[in-house]
């Protein structure tokens, strides 16, 4: 008998509170769809902070150039949970993800979590055999609110960029409005409904070839035709000297911004480099870790021009609290 597809609801808010409401929603959908569901929520788990320490991408980098033979993870791998729950993720078919929204955009608790991911990155540890199989993720991401967009307007979009990493398709999103107390999601119907058709949509990735699973939310939703974002900003020089009159602030896609005949704002993709720094395409990911790479082999050939500088600033102390 086929083995049953796994999906992970993973969710960061209270306990029996509005994300969690609406992840349960959708995992039951994906239940009835056959699929054998999980709850992680993130309270009930020790994560600690990324340290910053940048052991990953020193790492990956050295390995890459054949100056490491292995890649051995986050220096934080055996002091929390962090490598269980990325293990069941990564072996996992799909997700529901589940995050209330503070100060406009996702809670600390996610991001600790997202930002922690990076020592996981899928493309990188596929390239170098340290991840066996792609697990072709897909997701559907639920953002929750007490407010309208107006007060949630980093929400799907951080959300959504926190997807890169682990190169997981996203096929669906909602943004939960209006929810304050714990609870209070279940006066809206339309929500809980929507939640569901997000269980339905993953469920239906799921069970679609790799190369065929598309977007099966709304078209029209967000700004972004390729992400669905809502943040359209006037793009700036890149690294390389590349620019786009405008960039979508979560994929890196770069085009133009137009009003249509129904006075809706609408990007236009530049249809021939446009695309080259969607960050949902491995190689364009591939291409900013030479950014990095430039940039950090810059630093160490000058170090030694501002050492004096940088001791003066290491000796200068201040009183701390
Ligand atoms: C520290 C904090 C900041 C918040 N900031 C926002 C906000 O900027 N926009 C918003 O719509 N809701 C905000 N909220 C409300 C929560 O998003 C809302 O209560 C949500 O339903 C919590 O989800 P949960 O029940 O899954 O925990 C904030 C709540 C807290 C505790």
């Amino acid at each position: 008998m086929e083995e049953k597809k796994k999906i992970i609801g993973l969710v960061a808010g209270r306990h029996n509170g509005n994300s969690e409401i609406l992840v349960k929603e959708a995992l039951m959908a994906c239940e009835e769809a056959g699929m054998d569901c999980r709850l992680i929520n993130l309270f009930d788990y020790e994560i600690l902070p990324c340290t910053g320490c940048e052991g990953c991408t020193m790492q990956m980098g050295d390995v890459a150039r054949g100056i490491l033979p292995e890649y051995k993870g986050c220096v934080l791998k055996d002091k929390d949970d962090m490598d269980k729950i990325i293990n069941a993720i990564q072996t996992s078919d799909g997700l529901v993800i589940g995050v209330p929204t503070y100060d406009l955009a996702p809670s600390a608790l996610y991001l600790k979590y997202a930002h922690r991911a990076l020592a996981y990155e899928v493309s990188f540890r596929l390239e170098i055999g340290h991840l066996k199989k792609d697990p072709n993720l897909v997701a559907g991401l639920i953002a929750v609110g007490g407010s309208r967009h107006d007060w949630q307007t980093m929400a799907l979009e951080v959300l959504g960029a926190s997807m890169f990493t682990q190169s997981i398709q996203v096929v669906d999103q909602m943004m939960a409005v209006g929810n304050g107390r714990p609870g209070n999601v279940l006066l809206h119907d339309d929500q809980i409904a929507k939640a569901r058709e997000i269980g339905q949509h993953v469920a239906q990735a799921v069970n679609t070839p790799v190369g065929e699973r598309t977007w099966l939310g709304d078209p029209d939703a967000g700004v972004c035709p390729n992400c669905h974002s809502s943040l359209i900003f006037p793009g700036e020089v890149h690294w390389d000297g590349r620019q786009y009159p405008f960039e979508c602030a979560v994929c890196g896609c770069g085009g133009d911004l137009i009003i249509d005949e129904n006075k809706k704002p609408k990007f236009i993709i530049d249809p021939e480099t446009g695309r080259d720094c969607d960050r949902n395409v491995n190689e364009a990911r591939a291409y900013h870790l030479q950014e990095i790479l430039h940039a950090r082999i810059e630093y160490m050939q000058k170090q030694d021009s501002v050492k004096d500088k940088y001791q003066m600033y290491k000796d200068k102390k201040f009183p701390a609290i």
